[in-house]
């Protein structure tokens, strides 16, 4: 479906002050919502996420036989269609935007004797499937995709699926989980070996709903071992707000003069939570208050507060715990007092968008100083001085939720303020993305 593009200018803004909750996890409302739909009894999730990628996959979970509901009060109530239960889809299943509903129902599907096709948006048909359809070919699964290994793809599940040890060839959450789920309906244990740690809900959540996973380690290498077929049993889910969201607040009241900010209930799962880390080795004023525990996820609340921030050379060993924040992170730069260098984020290159090349020439275009390599990122920062901002030429978001909210605070800390020429794909996401920006200059 192609959406009416949403322009909007984001004009310099006064201090972001007050208390505000970021909407649920998404890696977490994902996986919720497919774990629940394959246990045995009716799960309920709080603080879901309902973004336009959430729906997508609770329209898929639906299209396969469970029962998804929302209550008034917010709270989400799945009916499972239990082990061995999944149905085969009468027609395409829409992902829009989201690669992680396409790659993790996958590798649900790949474990299923049913077939299904996976449609999207032009930015998801353009993105590399071939790292997903490589293992579950390999676990008996049969893949039928457009040129390059894309969407439109049509998967035949594998009856039954041979469990393998498959060492992931990129950093990617997305790859593991579609192994691990393909695994779960697979007789026998399959090893995904993760030479780079990667975000870990879908370990924690799968043993929540009581899978036989384990995880051992080698210095940083992790082997997850899941041993089918599983039986999942239903349970609650409280999900923590999304760091991921979190980060545009956090770095927009560092950058706006007078901010100070706290942001609620953020998850601060080690796997998610590097840009507070590098944020604060650039000098930015950001303490976790409360810190406690939710649903198997660490959490705290973020006090937040202006600061003048300094550049740095970002290691790339930490950029797996931080891959969807370097958009907003480069808008941090740009501010900072000298130079950051950033490198390893080839990864960059694939994701909604190329966000090396985009974020390049948005930043570019508000008068940033940016140099784009092959891998990174150098970006000589203004000393805090407000960039010009766009003069009348919108920066281009490429169907990109993050490029399109990154711009936005880039816009908040300008001179003239920042033109984007679609917000649309921000309900991806953050739906009320705009609401709490509101809320915070009030
Ligand atoms: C995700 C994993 C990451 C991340 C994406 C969500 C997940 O993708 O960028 O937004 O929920 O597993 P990759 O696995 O491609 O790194």
């Amino acid at each position: 479906m192609t959406k009416t593009a949403q322009p909007r200018r984001f004009e310099p803004s006064a201090a972001l002050t007050g208390t505000l909750r970021i909407p649920g996890d998404k890696s977490i409302s994902h996986r919720a919502l497919m774990f629940g739909a394959l246990a045995q009894g009716e799960s309920t999730v709080r603080g879901l996420l309902e973004g336009e990628d959430v729906l997508a996959t609770a329209a898929a979970m639906r299209a396969m036989g469970a029962t998804i509901t929302r209550d008034d009060d917010g709270t989400w109530r799945i009916k499972g269609v239990g082990s061995k239960g999944l149905q085969q889809p009468d027609a395409p299943l829409d992902m829009g935007n989201s690669g992680t509903s396409t790659r993790l129902l996958m590798g649900l599907v790949a474990g299923h004797p049913i077939s299904a096709s996976f449609t999207g948006d032009a930015s998801l048909s353009g993105r590399p499937m071939g790292r997903v359809i490589d293992p579950l070919t390999d676990m008996g699964a049969r893949i039928e995709s457009a040129e390059g290994g894309r969407l439109p793809l049509t998967l035949h599940g594998a009856n039954p699926a041979k469990p393998i040890a498959y060492r992931l060839p990129v950093a990617s959450a997305q790859v593991k989980s579609a192994v691990l789920l393909a695994g779960l309906n697979t007789k026998g244990t399959t090893h995904v070996i993760e030479p780079v740690p990667t975000r870990d809900h879908t370990e924690r959540m799968l043993r929540g709903f009581g899978a036989d996973l384990e995880v051992s380690t080698d210095g940083d290498v992790r082997t997850i071992s899941i041993h089918g077929p599983a039986v999942l049993q239903a349970r609650h889910v409280e999900v923590p707000s999304d760091p991921s969201s979190a980060a545009f607040f956090l770095v927009a009241a560092l950058l706006v003069p007078g901010s100070d900010l706290v942001v609620e209930n953020v998850g601060l799962n080690p796997t998610r939570a590097g840009l507070i880390e590098v944020l604060q080795q650039m000098g930015g004023k950001i303490d976790k208050l409360d810190q406690r525990e939710i649903g198997g996820e660490p959490v705290a609340d973020l006090h937040v507060r202006h600061s003048a921030l300094r550049g740095i050379d970002v290691d790339p060993a930490i950029a797996p715990s931080m891959i969807d924040e370097f958009p907003v992170l480069f808008v941090a730069a740009a501010l900072a007092q000298g130079t950051t260098r950033t490198s390893g984020l080839d990864e960059l290159r694939v994701k909604e968008s190329d966000r090396l090349t985009a974020m390049a020439k948005a930043l570019t275009l508000a008068g940033a100083n940016v140099e784009e390599h092959e891998d990174g990122l150098v970006i000589h920062g203004s000393g805090g001085t407000p960039l010009p901002g766009t003069a009348g030429t919108p920066v281009t978001t490429h169907l990109d939720h993050r490029i399109a909210m990154s711009m936005a605070v880039a816009g908040l800390a300008s001179k003239h303020g920042v033109e984007i020429d679609d917000t649309a794909p921000i309900r991806t996401s953050f739906p009320n993305f705009m609401k709490l920006l509101d809320e915070a200059l009030a």
